[in-house]
C-alpha cells in the first residue's frame, strides 16, 4: 500500500522491518519527545515503534509523567515504567537523569504483574535520585506557601501548580548534594543510607513543623524502605554500561522523554516548567549515551494544545468549545486528574520545539477530537506589544505578552477515527496535517486518529513540501 512501511525481513535482528527500523539503523538510538506542554499522546508512539527496539529507556522525570497506552482494548497507565515493559524480549530502563519514587514504582509492577505483564526487563540506574515522601510533602507545602504568600502580600504567585511528585524537591536535593539518596544507596542499605534519611527528615522536619505538619520517624521511614529496596535490588544496575553495551552489540535504543519540551527546565516556559531536561537535549546527561547516538526523533504533538498546571498558553481558548474538545479529548490529566487546560495548535511554539530536539518525524494526534469543529485555528505568529514575530519566547514573562496571530483552516465534519491512510482522510484534515509539515519543515510520519494502537496512520515514506 502507497505510504505504508514495508514488511521485510531486518537482516541484522532476524525480525520483522517495523516502523522503528526506517527511523533507526543497528547500533544506533532515537526518541520520541513531546512537543507541547504534556499529554501529547507519547506513550501510544513509544509503544508502538518498541518492537523494533532492544530497549527503551526514560531519562528525565519521575512519576509526575503519565502514559496511558490502549493495547487490544486494555488500558494502561503507568508513570515511572516505560511503555517498552509491554514488549517481552525489551529491556525497560530507568535512566539516571531520572527521579524514582521507589514506592510507586513497586506499585506499578505489583499492578502490571497482577495483569500478566512480565516486569523483569525493568533496569533501574543506581544513579537515578530517589523520591522520598519528603520531597512529596515538602512540594505540597512549597506550592500552598507560595500561594498564601502572594495573597498575603498582593503580589502575583509564583506557585507553579505542580503535580506534587515531589519532583522539583528531589532534584534541588540532587544539586545540592548533602543528602540525596540514589537508587545505590537505597539498595545498598546500611550506613550511608540511614545517615542521609536522618539528616534529611530532620531538615524536613524544621520547615515542617511551621507549617504544622506531624514530624517524620526516619526509623520508620527506613523500616518501611526495606522490603521495598529488596523488591527493587535485582532491577538496579548501571544502566549507562547497559545502553552503550546494546548499542554495541548492535542494537537499537529508543529514548522516551517524560513531561515535555515547553517543560523543559532549561527550554521551556520558565519558571512554569518541571525541574528535568525533558526535551532531546536531556538524553546524553541523562543517560549517557551521547547525542551523536541519536539517528531519528519523534515529536509527538496534538492537533491542537494543551496545559496542565499554570504559566501562559497564548492559544487558550475557554468556553464551549474547550469544554468539548476536554471531554472528547479526554484532556483531564492521568497524574492528578486535574482538567487540561485547551487551546488552538501553536504553530510558533511547534517550530521551537521541532527546532531544539532536532526532530526528524512529526506523530500528529488526537485528529479525531477535532472531527466536527467548524473552523480550525493555527497560530503562525506572535503580536508583543504592536510587534509581529514568529520567534517563541521561552521565557514566561515574555511569553504572557504574547498575543497569537491566527490562521484559520476549514474544519472537518467527518469521524476519522476509522482511517487508516492518510488518503481515507477528509481533505480539510489532510489540509491540517501538510499545513504543519510545512510550517515545521518536518515529515508528520504518524497520525493518530484514537487511543488504540491500530487507530494509526504511517505515513513514515512522506515527503515535505516547502512552505
Ligand atoms: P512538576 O513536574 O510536578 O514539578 O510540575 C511542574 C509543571 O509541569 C506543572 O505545571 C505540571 O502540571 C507540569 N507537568 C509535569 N509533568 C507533566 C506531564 O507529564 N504532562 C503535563 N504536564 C506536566
Amino acid at each position: 500500500m502507497p505510504g505504508q512501511t514495508p514488511i521485510a525481513p531486518d537482516a541484522a535482528t532476524d525480525r520483522q522491518t517495523t516502523p522503528a527500523h526506517t527511523l533507526c539503523p543497528t547500533g544506533r538510538a532515537a526518541a520520541v519527545v513531546g512537543l507541547q506542554w504534556g499529554d501529547e499522546g507519547k506513550g501510544k508512539y513509544v509503544d508502538l515503534l518498541a518492537p523494533g527496539f532492544d530497549a527503551v529507556a526514560r531519562y528525565n522525570g519521575g512519576a509526575n509523567a503519565g502514559h496511558t497506552i490502549v493495547v487490544g482494548g486494555q488500558k494502561y497507565a503507568l508513570h515511572l515504567v516505560p511503555s517498552g515493559i509491554l514488549h517481552p524480549g525489551t529491556k525497560a530502563v530507568i535512566g539516571n537523569g531520572a527521579v524514582v519514587d521507589p514506592f510507586q514504582l513497586v506499585k506499578e509492577l505489583d499492578a502490571l504483574e497482577a495483569r500478566g505483564i512480565d516486569t523483569t526487563a525493568l533496569v533501574v540506574s543506581s544513579r537515578a535520585h530517589v523520591v522520598m515522601p519528603y520531597h512529596k510533602a515538602m512540594d505540597a507545602r512549597l506550592e500552598a506557601a507560595m500561594e498564601e504568600l502572594a495573597r498575603e502580600q498582593g503580589v502575583s504567585t509564583t506557585a507553579i501548580g505542580t503535580t506534587k511528585r515531589g519532583i522539583g524537591p528531589t532534584y534541588a536535593e540532587k544539586a545540592l548534594r548533602m543528602t540525596a539518596v540514589r537508587m545505590g544507596d537505597l539498595i545498598r542499605g546500611g550506613g550511608i543510607l540511614a545517615d542521609r534519611v536522618k539528616l534529611a527528615a530532620s531538615l524536613h522536619n524544621q520547615s515542617g513543623a511551621a507549617s504544622g505538619e506531624a514530624p517524620l520517624d526516619p526509623e520508620a521511614l527506613l523500616r518501611e524502605l526495606e522490603p521495598i529496596a529488596e523488591r527493587l535490588r535485582p532491577n538496579v544496575a548501571d544502566t549507562t554500561y547497559l545502553l552503550h553495551e546494546t548499542l554495541s552489540a548492535g542494537g537499537r535504543v529508543l529514548f522516551e522523554g517524560g513531561n515535555a519540551t515547553l517543560l523543559d527546565i532549561d527550554h521551556g516556559t520558565y519558571p512554569y516548567v518541571t525541574s528535568s531536561n525533558c526535551s532531546a537535549l536531556g538524553i546524553a546527561t541523562g543517560s549517557g549515551v551521547p547525542g551523536r547516538m541519536l539517528s531519528g526523533v519523534v515529536g509527538v504533538m496534538k492537533a491542537y494544545t494543551t496545559r496542565v498546571g499554570l504559566g501562559p498558553m497564548p492559544t487558550e481558548i475557554e468556553g464551549e468549545l474547550a469544554q468539548t474538545i476536554r471531554d472528547r479529548g479526554g484532556e483531564y490529566g492521568t497524574t492528578t486528574g486535574r482538567p487540561r487546560r485547551i487551546g488552538w495548535l501553536d504553530l510558533v511554539a511547534l517550530r521551537y520545539s521541532a527546532m531544539v530536539n532536532g526532530v526528524t518525524h512529526v506523530a500528529m494526534t488526537m485528529l479525531d477530537v477535532l472531527g466536527g469543529v467548524d473552523e480550525i485555528k493555527a497560530c503562525t505568529a506572535y503580536d508583543v506589544d504592536g510587534v509581529k514575530t514568529d520567534r517563541f519566547l521561552p521565557d514566561a514573562a515574555d511569553l504572557t505578552r504574547a498575543k497569537p496571530l491566527y490562521e484559520t483552516l476549514p474544519g472537518f465534519a467527518q469521524d476519522v477515527s476509522g482511517c487508516r491512510s492518510i488518503s481515507d482522510l477528509p481533505a480539510e484534515a489532510r489540509a491540517l496535517v501538510e499545513r504543519v509539515e510545512a510550517a515545521l519543515g518536518v515529515p508528520v510520519a504518524f497520525v493518530g486518529v484514537g487511543p488504540d494502537r491500530a487507530q494509526t496512520i504511517m505515513n513514515l515514506d512522506r515527503g515535505v513540501a516547502p512552505a
